[in-house]
């Protein structure tokens, strides 16, 4: 697999930097962005530039040490954190080296890799997991991206694909191509097509009617946050696709490591979805594709309720909704 390097940290805590790979230009241009300032990187998250619930979690573990080496304290560690609402992960990680770190740059780093080799751990144990659900010959829908390019790993939905086809089988993989900002048409096929995994890019209207000719038998998506009762939050279109899967008896499981479940937020009522600009839905790159003035709804995540989730992928095993709760209280492993 040569999937580029989504996010980095290069050089010590004193003078170092955020290497990360720019996912708005991707897949026609691989180029990556050195962001040594708490702006530019809150910026880079905003605009998606660094993308994926836990990407942008290690990003912002690594955020955090330019915030405290630019001397911005609290309010520096709390902008990295708000940098988007939705993906838990980020305020998590931010927490998580807040604590360790103390103020301490030089700690905030060792804290910000240690969460970096937690993700890549995770991501490989989804794998080993989720490859049991995959058998040959199978058609495969995911939606988004959650990918190599969203996490520090092998991804958390792709990585069931890429361990089953290390382990030899084959099967084809419906990437919906996630209006409006076209992830899974950008990076999912971008990622699988490097990897040798057979993928057809379809619009996020046609998965109905890929299910209806029987030409998918698992559907595997990411999370952005799961609630403590497993409602799960993940990209605007997810929810559709759960109803279409539940309405043609094909499983929708959630790929997703402990970082992504919040035990604090009790439903999927409770989850913030964040709202992006009109314009992603106004325009298509440099064109003007509806007109300029008109309202636009544009919500960059839905809730699929746990009733629709057949099961959820996580470093410890594939468990059900019921067990969410129970998983999280425990001591971790
Ligand atoms: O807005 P994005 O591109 O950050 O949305 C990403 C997703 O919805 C992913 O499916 C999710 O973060 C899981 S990534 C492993």
């Amino acid at each position: 697999m040569s999937i580029p390097k989504t996010v980095q940290w290069l050089g010590d805590a004193a003078s170092g930097f955020i290497r990360i790979i720019d996912q708005t230009l991707l897949p026609a241009r691989e180029q990556y962005l050195d962001l040594a300032d708490t702006g530019a990187l809150v910026d880079a998250i905003a605009r998606l530039a660094v993308r994926g619930a836990p990407a942008i979690g290690v990003a912002g573990a690594y955020g955090c040490v330019l915030a405290l080496r630019q001397g911005m304290g609290e309010a520096g560690l709390e902008r990295v954190a708000g940098a988007r609402p939705t993906a838990v992960n980020l305020r998590w990680a931010v927490q998580r080296v807040r604590k360790a770190a103390n103020g301490d740059p030089a700690r905030a780093l060792d804290e910000a890799r240690r969460i970096h080799a937690e993700d890549e751990a995770s991501c490989a144990a989804i794998g080993r997991h989720g490859a049991a659900l995959i058998r040959d010959g199978m058609g495969i829908i995911t939606h988004c991206n959650a990918g190599a390019l969203a996490t520090a790993g092998m991804g958390t939905a792709l990585a069931p694909l890429y361990t089953a086809h290390q382990q030899g089988r084959r099967f084809t993989v419906f990437a919906d191509e996630t209006r409006p900002l076209l992830q899974g048409a950008r990076l999912t096929a971008f990622e699988l097509g490097q990897a040798g995994i057979a993928v057809t890019v379809i619009a996020d209207n046609m998965a109905p009617v890929v299910l209806r000719r029987g030409l998918v038998q698992l559907a595997v998506t990411g999370a952005d946050r799961i609630a403590a009762n497993g409602d799960a939050a993940n990209k605007i279109g997810t929810y559709g696709l759960a109803l279409a899967c539940k309405a043609h008896n094909v499983p929708l499981y959630i790929a997703a490591p402990r970082s992504t479940f919040d035990a604090a937020t009790p439903d999927g009522a409770a989850i913030p979805i964040e709202e992006r600009s009109g314009d992603e839905l106004r325009r298509l790159g440099p064109v003007q594709t509806a007109p300029p003035d008109v309202a636009v709804f544009n919500p960059a995540f839905d809730v699929t309720p746990a009733a629709l989730i057949a099961g959820y992928i996580t470093e410890n095993g594939i468990l059900q909704a019921g067990q969410i709760a129970g998983w999280l209280a425990a001591p971790q492993p």
